[in-house]
């Protein structure tokens, strides 16, 4: 399968109480395009430090990052990455709170280049539906919606701008374990009848066990956690 995103020696570190604490230490992976991907770890491992780099909020103090064969920073830029390569799907949302549902995906869309159709409201209002996002609850103020329905409307918006590579930190974080698997089979979804890659950090065992890939983050570095197909059986 194609590689959508090669991350080579990648190298971060914090400075604490005078101290330089390494986070990711030579860290090379390469993700498929077309896969779920859940990256696991314990907490303070990097995994949200991971996830800032490889969508470019945040940059590495050495490395590279690679999408479809192109250097992000060199070829691409980053700030082009972010508009037209990567969407983000936060713990907490990070819906605009004053907007309505609908309103927050079509922002969504007026922040890409990418090729988007026209009738923009109308696509806007029928990602949301497909993700259970009725007309009466797309016109409501987003913060009025469960946390289950405002992750979804996250969903929608991370779609909306058209890009193949979605990230997501611990989405279902904040989330009863009935909703997390239905957000769970929209990811499944998305990756297997949409081609999308996933890359989603979990603490949740449900969550990694209807993933295509699980990835641990230790010591510094990514490593593929075998699975039974792996080993044949
Ligand atoms: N801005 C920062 N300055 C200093 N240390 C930080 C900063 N952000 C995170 N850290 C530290 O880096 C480590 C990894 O953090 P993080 O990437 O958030 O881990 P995870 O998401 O796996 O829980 C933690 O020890 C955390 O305290
Ligand atoms: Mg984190």
């Amino acid at each position: 399968m194609a590689s959508i995103l090669r991350l080579e020696n990648i190298n971060y570190s914090y400075i604490d109480g005078g101290y330089e604490r390494v986070i990711l230490e030579d860290l090379s992976f390469e993700f498929e395009e077309g896969k779920f991907y859940t990256v696991l770890g314990p907490s303070g491992s990097g995994k949200t430090t991971l996830l800032s780099i490889i969508s470019g909020l945040d940059t590495a103090k050495s490395g590279e990052i690679y999408f479809k064969g192109k250097n992000v920073v060199r070829e691409l830029g980053l700030h082009k990455y972010r508009r037209n390569a990567i969407s983000i799907v936060f713990q907490s949302y990070n819906l605009i709170s004053y907007l309505t549902a609908v309103e927050n995906v079509l922002l969504a869309m007026s922040e890409t280049d990418n090729k988007l159709p026209k009738d923009r409201k109308n696509v806007a209002y029928n990602l949301l539906r497909r993700f259970g996002i009725v007309k009466t609850k797309a016109d409501r103020i987003v913060t009025q919606l469960s946390g289950g329905e405002q992750q979804r409307v996250a969903i929608a918006r991370a779609l909306a701008s058209n890009v193949d590579l979605i990230f997501a930190d611990e989405p279902t974080g904040n989330l009863d374990t009935a909703t997390e698997k239905e957000i769970i089979a929209i990811f499944n979804e998305l990756s297997h009848e949409f081609g999308k890659t996933i890359i989603v950090v979990t603490h949740s065992d449900t969550v990694s066990a209807m993933s295509d890939e699980r990835v641990l983050l230790r010591g510094g570095k990514l490593h593929t956690i075998a699975t039974v197909a792996d080993k044949g059986f």
